[in-house]
Formats: structure tokens, sequence, C-alpha cells
């Protein structure tokens, strides 16, 4: 069974809540799921990871969560080559920030591309001032991600 890793940086648990919502959907279609809440660059560099998910709130200015920091500190420190990666990203964010909107979801995009990851579809930004629960959004749009990107393995 294929592994997804799905790795959440959360600071008041909505981004850890997308996930717990979403696993099911990745369980029936195929996959073996883990939630990861204290990521680290291990998590998507090894073999047994198929493809991987990240839900991403931003804080601060377009900063990112304090347990997510550890994780893009290698990111960037390592620089590993990702081109092995396939990804998807939610960004929750709340655009009365202003310039800052989703600005941890759209840094870390930046991060992984750069390293040669190759994300599926567009990202999905989740606007707080739009939708009060972001399962609201994630839940459709992983359903027509799986669908979409041919994701299904059973
Ligand atoms: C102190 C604080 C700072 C925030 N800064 C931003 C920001 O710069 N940009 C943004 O898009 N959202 C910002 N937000 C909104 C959160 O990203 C949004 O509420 C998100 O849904 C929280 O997800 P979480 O429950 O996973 O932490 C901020 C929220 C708080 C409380």
């Amino acid at each position: 069974m294929p592994m997804l890793k799905i790795l959440v940086g959360t600071m008041y648990g909505g981004a850890l809540d997308v996930a717990e919502q979403v696993k099911p959907l990745f369980e029936d279609a195929g996959y073996e799921v883990a939630i990861v809440e204290q990521p680290t660059l291990a998590d998507i560099t090894g073999e047994d990871t198929d493809l991987a998910l990240f839900c991403l709130s931003t804080t601060g200015s377009g900063d990112f969560p304090g347990n997510f920091v550890p994780f893009v500190r290698e990111l960037q420190d390592k620089s590993p080559g990702l081109a092995e990666l396939r990804y998807g990203l939610i960004a929750l964010g709340d655009s009365s920030y202003g310039d800052t909107f989703c600005g941890a979801g759209r840094r870390l995009d930046d991060l992984l591309q750069d390293q040669g990851a190759q994300r599926l579809d567009e990202r999905l930004e989740v606007d707080a001032m739009e939708t009060f629960m972001a399962d609201d959004a994630a839940l459709p749009w992983v359903e027509a991600w799986i669908a979409g990107q041919d994701l299904k393995v059973v």
C-alpha cells in the first residue's frame, strides 16, 4: 500500500483538524496515511513516502507556525533536492492580514519547488474570512484532487 504523509503546521489546531478530516478520503483511495505533527525533512525524503500533503497555517506576519519551523530550517540548510517528491498543499490563512495572506503556505511552496519537488495541481488557500471551518473547503478540494490527479490506487 502506498504511503501518504500529511505534514501539519498549526498554531491553534485548524490545520491538524483538516488533516484528520481528509485522512479517510486517502484511506478509501488505497493509501496508508500518517499524520505528522512534528515534521522533519526525513518525512519527505524517506523511500517510504509516495506522496505528501501539507496542511499549513500562517501566523505572525506571514510566518510559519512554531511546530513547522524545524522542518523549514532543515529544508533550507540541507537543500536536499526533491525531484522525487509529489505533493499537494493546503494553506490556511486570513485575508484580513493583507499581503501576508497564506504567507507560510506560499513560501513553503516556493522552497519545495526550488528543490525540484512537483506540486500536483494548484495549492488550496483557505481564507478564514470566507470559510469558518477550513474542512468545508478542504474536503471537496481533496476529493477533486484525488480524482483529478488520478491518485486512486484501489
Ligand atoms: C497572531 C495571528 C497571526 C496571524 N497571521 C496571519 C498572516 O500573516 N497571514 C494569514 O494569512 N493569516 C494569519 N493568521 C490567520 C491564521 O492563519 C488562520 O486563522 C488559520 O486558520 C489558523 O490555523 P490554525 O488553527 O491551524 O493555527 C494569523 C492568526 C493569528 C492568531
